[in-house]
């Protein structure tokens, strides 16, 4: 049921337009794929994300695994009916939360054994687990497991991760049999070695996946570096399955995916900074606790046409954020996952209209990147 369609390529730089097609419909990119980690994407309800347009969310099989477990959201019919959101789904392995854990995790061949970061329980995630949980979860897009390298990382620890992230992947395609229903997608890895990139990018198509993304990418490297890996490795992936960077959500790293050829980006940034009264405007980035908006009652952007441009104030909303009310956190997640679902939108349109590098100047010269 999983298919990709290129519908055109951009004359000015690598940038595409497509449509992703699946069960639970459609997805045109590129696209913006708001972070519902634990099953709702914080502080939202599925309807309010519809009226934001959002054509995809990710889950996370790490956290669902440990609570409520996937045994109980399978019992409930899976991911889409327990958290009633009839769109397209995509989970992400487990690879990269569990990595994070530091030293709560011990790296094996068979997997990787880690404490809870809850209760202190012990777990052990392996492909094949990770591959069972996506499954239960009944997620429209599955990820493989691999392992998201650090930054800085020396290049004989490279080496050995990306072999092994090679053979994590075959392993996932493997064990992985509800093929018609859920699409699986490869990562690359290979940290900042150009060498180390195509090697892994080689090995992980050669598998062949209906979709890959580049992980290991906005890990603490410099921006610099970060499009530099994206410039080449994308043009190691073929051109018609989509390209997903992982862990991308700032528009600035929004527009550099797009115009190297990225067709699907995620990340919390929009739905975390909101929780802590950040703003993105189009005149660049706000903080609602500012002094200076105690009597502004002009909107957060008044280039913005979300709900909450529309009916609040600047001063209202920081009110709310210094009485720690929880409207704020909603007012602010709803102008955020909007500001960015709209930016892919007018972004889209750029690339139809063969107009993406001069409306990337335009944002860039307005938001003061
Ligand atoms: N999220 C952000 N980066 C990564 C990565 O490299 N691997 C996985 N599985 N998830 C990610
Ligand atoms: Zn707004």
């Amino acid at each position: 049921m999983f298919s990709f369609e290129l519908i055109k390529e951009s004359k000015e730089c690598k940038a595409r337009l497509g449509k992703i097609h699946t069960n639970h419909g459609d997805i045109e990119t590129p696209i913006f794929m708001p972070v519902g980690t634990k099953a709702t994407v914080k502080a939202m309800t599925p309807e309010e994300m519809k009226e934001l347009e959002a054509q995809i969310i990710l889950g996370n099989t790490y956290h669902l695994y440990l609570r409520p477990g996937h045994e109980l959201i399978k019992e409930a019919g899976g991911l889409h009916k327990f958290m009633n959101w009839d769109r397209p789904i995509l989970t992400d392995s487990g690879g990269f939360q569990v990595f994070s854990l530091g030293n709560l995790r011990k790296i094996k061949e068979e997997g990787v054994e880690f404490r809870s970061h809850v209760d202190g329980s012990k777990h052990f995630l392996s492909p094949e687990k990770s591959m069972e949980i996506q499954n239960y979860l009944g997620s429209d897009i599955m990820m493989a497991f691999d392992e998201c390298i650090p930054y800085p990382a020396s290049r004989e620890y490279v080496e050995q991760s990306i072999k092994r992230t090679t053979r994590w992947a075959k392993r996932c395609k493997e064990f992985h049999e509800n093929t018609e229903n859920q699409a699986l997608f490869g990562i690359v890895q290979g940290g900042m070695y150009e060498d180390l990139r195509r090697e892994s990018a080689k090995q992980i198509t050669d598998i062949d996946f209906p979709g890959y993304a580049i992980g290991g990418l906005s890990v603490g490297e410099p921006r610099e570096l970060m499009c530099e890996v994206m410039d080449y490795t994308v043009d190691l992936l073929p051109k018609d399955k989509p390209r997903y960077l992982m862990g991308v959500g700032s528009p600035d790293y929004l527009f550099e995916a797009v115009e190297r050829g990225i067709d699907m980006a995620d990340c919390v940034l929009p739905t975390r900074m909101a929780r802590h009264g950040a703003f993105f405007t189009s005149r660049g980035q706000l903080t609602i606790k500012n002094a200076k908006y105690k009597r502004d009652f002009g909107p957060i952007d008044e280039n913005c046409n979300c709900y909450t441009c529309r009916n609040y104030s600047r001063a209202y909303i920081r009110h709310l954020f210094n009485e720690n009310e929880i409207l704020g956190a909603r007012l602010a997640s709803i102008h955020n996952l909007f500001f960015l679902i709209n930016l892919m939108k007018s972004i889209r349109i750029s690339i139809k209209e063969d107009n993406f590098m001069n409306f990337k100047k335009e944002f860039y010269d307005n938001y003061g990147y």
